[in-house]
């Protein structure tokens, strides 16, 4: 995945192209360039990051250009395989976030035409393409006819030398302008713009725009469209690391925050119930969630819970494996939790789903995003940004809108539902309390790392938290870390136990804790470290474990959510320790639009 910005105006646009490319570095880092034109294209590229970029950039008059920051897909990360790509002569330069799948056929195409390739990458057919059927001032048609040769996903945006306009063109890829005062702006997503602006328009598939300083053209399938201007909840410094060391703390630290604005407004005041504005079926006889990465753990929560709270029938899908598994076969409402609401095989499991003909709901942290368009309605989880390219904040909102789902078709008895619900508003309460034990978990992380490999078991509802506890801990501390169900410790992983082998074990006070206790003993016997993390008041389990990590006592179907930032800290303690950089881990990015 790749970020793309283009940018034109009253300003220089070096400044401006730099400041947003850094805004997307999240979404790739290891090449970037921009191509700025004015009677001629000027293009600097360089590996590595923006910052590299930004020596690189000689001072000129420019204001308007294009720039991308580069995650390899197809050719090394080169400077030459760094975009933009430009066209033989030099006149037409284009960044592209996507895969075309059939570039092979047309680089083979083109160049027996004559066109010649410096660049091993899917990318520079394009520009290759554009110059084909460019004609002097016509670079929309250019781009028009180009794109109309792909098979694959694309968001460009094109500029030429000597032109007054950019050209902008999606499909199956995020792309979003932004509207200035004599200005304006395309990028992969809003980040890059929220310095300049608030306003913007999110183009759908086959739009081609062109963009000028002072207006915007839209045009689908030939025929000019008008699409709505929206203003972005987001501002600047939601964006920034606000003196934190890194975005993934300061996400952490948001989460009392962000729990809250998941919660506002959908849980009536005098009468504890929840009620959510959306578009579902009446009575669904089986639901899908569909995710990927910690939106799936979020969905497994979710299918817990709709079958406990809401008594229907509910199950968790991965997304990728959502065609394998062909679960519309017997559902009627398919719901996909997705962060970005960008992440290719989400949206492809959804598309699946509408073509079957079930209802389909996005839970979403993305406005306008391409999911809140392609289904029938969308549940906001409202987390605000998010930077790191580990999903923190996102995650708990999206697990505290799985109990407003379960909650809001209400059929546990009133007084239970009640409980619940009241219990669910001191949420944000109970985590700025357990932030506040962030020194002690530190050391449990700092502790861990030490080793090469960890495994985080729980029972119950908390076993996908010990899967979200597993993939953080990988994710941004290259140690190996497994989760496993307690129960099934003894079918297989008990070979691994050992000295080498700490165990972190998620043990609340629920119908399973007798069980995780043996289960530890079990462990312990073995010779494995034991961190348990237990209820405030819980004194037995110190005789188990070898150290206990106190979350506050809530019931224990809210558990989930406390426990989860006990995993993200240790998680990001490990990778601290390791001096790993935590915001951006080595070969992933923060929204995958491939599949
Ligand atoms: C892990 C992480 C990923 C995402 C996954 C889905 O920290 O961030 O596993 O959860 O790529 O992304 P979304 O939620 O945007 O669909």
């Amino acid at each position: 995945m790749c970020g793309i910005v283009g940018y034109i105006g009253h300003r220089l646009a070096q400044p401006v192209l730099l400041n947003s490319l850094g805004k997307l570095e999240y979404r790739g880092y290891d090449s970037c360039g921009i191509a700025v034109a004015e009677r001629s294209l000027e293009v600097t590229k360089a590996v590595g990051r923006v910052v590299e970029l930004s020596r690189l950039v000689a001072k000129g008059s420019a204001t308007a250009g294009i720039g991308h920051t580069r995650w390899a897909t197809h050719g090394a990360v080169t400077t030459a395989n760094a975009h933009p790509h430009i066209d033989c002569r030099g006149r037409i330069a284009v960044v592209h976030n996507g895969i075309i799948e059939n570039y092979l056929e047309l680089r083979a195409a083109l160049e027996r035409d004559g066109h010649r390739f410096v660049s091993e990458t899917d990318t520079e057919v394009l520009p290759h393409l554009i110059e084909k059927y460019y004609r002097e001032g016509r670079l929309e048609e250019a781009v028009g006819l180009a794109v109309k040769c792909l098979v694959g996903s694309y968001a460009i945006i094109v500029i030429a030398a000597g032109s007054k306009s950019l050209v902008a063109a999606r499909r199956d890829s995020p792309l979003v302008i932004g509207l200035g005062d004599r200005e304006n702006f395309v990028a992969s997503d809003v980040s890059a713009m929220l310095d300049y602006t608030d306003r913007v328009v999110y183009l759908e598939d086959g739009d081609i725009c062109r963009v000028t300083a002072d207006d915007v053209f839209i045009a689908n399938s030939g025929t000019t469209v008008s699409r709505k201007v929206q203003v972005v909840p987001w501002t600047a410094e939601q964006v920034q690391k606000g003196g934190y060391e890194h975005f993934m703390l300061k996400e952490i630290h948001e989460q009392p925050k962000a729990v809250s604005e998941t919660l506002a407004g959908r849980i009536s005041v005098i009468e504890p119930a929840v009620t959510l504005d959306i578009e579902a079926p009446a009575n669904p006889r089986n639901i899908v969630l569909t995710a990927c990465g910690s939106s799936y753990h979020a969905a497994l929560i979710g299918e817990l819970l709709l079958t406990r709270l809401a008594r229907v029938r509910a199950r968790a899908v991965i997304a990728s494996e959502f065609e394998q598994v062909e679960p519309t076969l017997d559902s009627d409402w398919v719901i996909a939790i997705t962060q970005s609401g960008e992440t290719a095989d989400t949206l492809r499991a959804t598309k699946k789903a509408r073509a079957a003909g079930c209802a389909t709901l996005a839970v979403v942290n993305v406005q306008g995003s391409t999911a809140t368009r392609l289904c029938d309605d969308t549940l906001f989880v409202r987390a605000g940004p998010e930077v790191s390219v580990a999903a923190t904040k996102t995650f708990i909102a999206q697990v505290v809108a799985m109990y407003l789902l379960a909650l809001s078709r209400g059929t546990i008895d009133r007084k239970a539902e009640t409980d619940l619900i009241n219990e669910l508003k001191l949420i944000p309460a109970y985590l700025s309390r357990l932030l506040d034990r962030e020194s002690d978990i530190a050391q449990h992380g700092a502790y861990l790392a030490r080793f090469t490999d960890i495994f985080f078991v729980a029972r119950g509802i908390n076993y996908p938290v010990a899967l979200e506890g597993a993939l953080k801990t990988k994710e941004i501390s290259y140690v190996h870390a497994e989760a496993h169900p307690a129960g099934e410790l003894k079918h297989g992983p008990f070979a691994l136990l050992g000295p080498n082998m700490p165990v972190v074990a998620l043990a609340p006070k629920d119908e399973t804790y007798s069980l995780m206790q043996s289960s530890m003993k079990e462990i312990k016997a073995r010779g494995s470290p034991v961190i348990a993390v237990v209820d405030e008041g819980d004194s037995d389990m110190e005789q188990v474990a070898d150290y206990v990590i106190k979350v506050p006592a809530v019931q224990p179907l809210l558990s989930p959510i406390l426990n989860t930032v006990v995993v993200q800290l240790i998680s990001y303690y490990i990778a601290k320790t390791r001096g790993c950089p935590i915001d951006r881990p080595a070969n992933l990015a923060k929204s995958v639009t491939v599949l």
